[in-house]
């Protein structure tokens, strides 16, 4: 079933601007509705910074094969963002990079970000392109799922035996909390300058991420953890009360429990294979998607889904790894993953989904690894990025 926000269902209706025409495209029991099926579909390629066009590059290879395999007519067009944007002496997000994205079905973006603006301000800076793109299209449901793959369950410094079956989606808010609150900036007072965030939550917000965490619960295995600071927060206060009484009136059937931030990151090492789904405020949600990342032994392999009231958006977790660019050795199977994520949410099609999840799995059980998730384990090929997309080509074509 998909997750259709009503006005009639919410619990705050009336106050949230965008109700009533979320589509959260689809979840894993749709596999039996080919009505909903998109046999066209038209992707916004944003390449990004770094590493961004390498790991691009082969994701697109892998979107295209995947087309002619699955018959989706597919056409997509590139246009700049970040720091990319202003090399060629744009803004941030220019305006045709911006109505590429509106005239599209999806959006499928690479890291943002360069260490030349590492000292500016938020608001200088190129990620915040990311984050308009974000708000632009109120994208407030961001789906970061960590599963790690069989063949690499010894690539995490966690034990194989902690990891093996672990299988969590984390829920982010993304366009709300301490990211967007106003007032923000920088001030100056009798003490000297000072920095500002706010931390804020409308309950009408809490409730529509909250729907997207229990809706989704309800496809596996019908747990919630809603992760806050009740314990100092007022603002995450809310946000628990508000998640309680949602689930007390639409969802009893999940089991909700709340639990503090900072002990959801010690339990997310200790224990990772307690969670199902987990639902955070936006910062939080950034943060427990890093350690989530080592749970699947690199942070090179986690995709993620932003879906809300516009045009979806597609990106890895990773960033712009500086470190590493034009060395042909980035890791692109979170981009390839996050083009399976397209295809599951945007274009409605988990079987082609499914489709590169699998043949991602099946490259890594053939030995191919890049420099990040490499052990020296026997068995192991050391590749870079080119072949690694050629590996997963050729298990999609197998
Ligand atoms: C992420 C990133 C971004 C975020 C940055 C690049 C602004 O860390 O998507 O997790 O904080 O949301
Ligand atoms: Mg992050």
């Amino acid at each position: 079933m998909s997750i259709r926000r009503t006005r009639e269902d919410s619990l705050s209706a009336g106050s949230d601007p965008f109700g009533g025409d979320a589509d959260f495209g689809v979840w894993a029991d749709q596999k039996d509705k080919p009505e909903q099926r998109m046999t066209e579909l038209k992707v916004a390629v944003i390449p990004g910074d770094g590493i961004g066009p390498e790991i691009t590059k082969a994701a697109i290879q892998v979107m295209e094969a995947a087309a002619r395999k699955f018959d989706v007519k597919l056409t997509h067009d590139s246009a700049p963002a970040a720091a990319a944007a202003v090399d060629l002496g744009l803004p941030p997000l220019p305006d045709a990079t911006l109505k590429l994205c509106r005239d599209s079905h999806a959006i499928l973006c690479g890291p943002f970000g360069d260490p030349r603006w590492d000292n500016a301000p938020p608001a200088d800076r190129p990620e915040r392109a990311k984050l308009i793109l974000r708000k632009t299209f109120e994208l407030y449901a961001n789906l970061r799922p960590v599963k790690p793959v069989p063949a690499l369950l010894d690539s995490s410094p966690l034990r194989r035996e902690l990891i093996e079956g672990a299988d969590i989606l984390i829920v982010r808010e993304l366009v709300g909390g301490l990211y967007f609150s106003e007032p923000r900036g920088y001030f100056e007072d009798e003490k000297g300058r000072y920095g500002v965030n706010t931390l804020k939550y409308h309950a009408w917000e809490v409730d529509r991420i909250g729907k997207v965490a229990f809706e989704a619960a309800r496809q596996r295995r019908n747990s919630v953890y809603s992760a806050d600071k009740a314990n100092a927060l007022e603002a995450t206060q809310l946000w628990r009360e508000t998640m309680q009484k949602l689930h007390d009136k639409q969802y009893a059937d999940v089991t909700l429990k709340h639990v503090f931030v900072d002990n959801c990151c010690m339990q997310l090492v200790a224990v990772p294979k307690q969670f199902d789904v987990i639902v955070a405020p936006n910062m939080f949600g950034d943060i427990l998607s890093d350690i989530g990342a080592q749970i699947t032994g690199s942070l090179g392999m986690l995709p993620s889904a932003s879906l809300g009231a516009g045009v979806p958006l597609f990106e890895p977790v990773h960033g712009s790894a500086p470190d590493i660019v034009g060395k042909g050795k980035a890791n692109p199977l979170a981009m390839i993953l996050t083009v399976g994520m397209m295809y599951t949410h945007a274009a409605k099609r988990p079987d082609v989904g499914t489709a590169i999840d699998d043949a991602v799995a099946a490259a890594l059980d053939k030995g191919y690894r890049t420099a990040d998730i490499a052990r020296g384990n026997e068995g192991e090929k050391l590749v870079g990025t080119r072949e690694m997309g050629e590996a997963v080509l050729a298990a999609l074509a197998g």
